[in-house]
């Protein structure tokens, strides 16, 4: 193999790279893993929330973490993407990759991190603007003047709302209902082609039929995304995810200090059927948690 990416044929090559001088690292990851977690902890302040988790997020896939209010579900997410940088005191420790590359390397921004790694919240979040508007927000951020209108187009297809929006983009983004405004998040996250997209209980406010179009979109999606999901919800957990990640709270009687720690990851499959931890099954069938 080379060092010059254009006399390469190998595919991983052709994978954004977050370093200027494509290639670099590119060619240690592994092809099938988009993201890598190891040993990583975050602390707010002196507090430990989240220790020691190392965790591979395969691509294309969508990967479930699961477990007890307080475990460190949100704080480990958003530590995928950087977004932990933003709330003060916290810190981070470990190493996440993405395409083979240290996400938390000095030499790396973490704007571009967020473009190529977006997320969707719990709660639908709209700005309070038009549905076009909303869409067109990133793109215009990173300094697109031309083609708004395809790139809007696309992601609203992208997010199933095509159909339902497309007579009315001037209309606020807040005059649709709850599980049209998730998938216009969905959309507006999309729109500036990120390929990993990190949702925290994403159907949490949503009714049922509102949350089974957000699970049929996720499995839609998972031919161009690699998705990681927060969920409390188990079935959701069993239906839509191939992998599943369990974490527990890891008490420490002596420093009164309550820890979040990954029990175990597996298929799906195997954690709803036969895990290996006694936890995970009393937590997935209802005896903890
Ligand atoms: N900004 C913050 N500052 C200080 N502590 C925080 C902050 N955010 C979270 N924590 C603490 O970190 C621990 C993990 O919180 P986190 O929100 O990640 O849990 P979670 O698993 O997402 O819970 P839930 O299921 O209730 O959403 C908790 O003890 C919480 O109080
Ligand atoms: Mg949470």
């Amino acid at each position: 193999m080379t060092d010059d990416p254009t006399t390469t044929t190998d595919p991983v090559e052709q994978r954004p790279s977050l370093h200027t001088d494509i290639g670099r690292q590119r060619r240690e990851q592994h092809n099938d893993v988009h993201l890598t977690l190891e040993d990583i902890s975050v602390r707010y302040g002196s507090f430990t929330a989240v220790r020691g988790v190392s965790l591979e997020v395969p691509r294309n896939e969508i990967t479930a973490l699961i477990g007890p209010s307080g475990c460190g579900k949100s704080t480990l997410l958003r530590t995928m993407n950087r977004m932990n940088d933003l709330i003060p005191g916290a810190s981070v420790t470990g190493t996440l990759r993405y395409n083979g590359e240290d996400i938390y390397d000095a030499d790396i921004d973490p704007v571009e991190v967020r473009r190529r790694i977006g997320m969707v919240f719990q709660k639908p979040n709209p700005f309070p603007k038009s549905i076009y508007d909303n869409v067109a927000f990133g793109p215009r951020l990173n300094g697109a003047k031309h083609g708004l209108d395809e790139v809007v187009e696309r992601s609203l297809r992208r997010a199933a709302l095509w159909d339902e929006v497309k007579d009315k983009l001037d209309q606020s983004g807040l005059s649709l209902s709850g599980g049209q405004q998730q998938r216009l998040c969905i959309a507006r996250a999309i729109a500036v082609d990120p390929d990993v997209i990190l949702m925290d209980e994403p159907c949490s406010a949503l009714d049922p039929i509102a949350t089974l179009r957000i699970e049929e979109l996720m499995q839609e999606m998972t031919s161009d995304y690699t998705i990681v999901i927060v969920t409390h919800n188990m079935q959701q957990a069993a239906r839509v995810s191939d992998r599943t990640a369990f974490f527990t709270v890891d008490m420490d009687d002596q420093r009164k200090e309550r820890t979040g720690v990954l029990v175990e990851v597996d298929d799906t499959e195997t954690i709803f059927t036969r895990a290996s931890d006694e936890r995970t099954e009393a937590y997935i069938t209802g005896r903890f948690g």
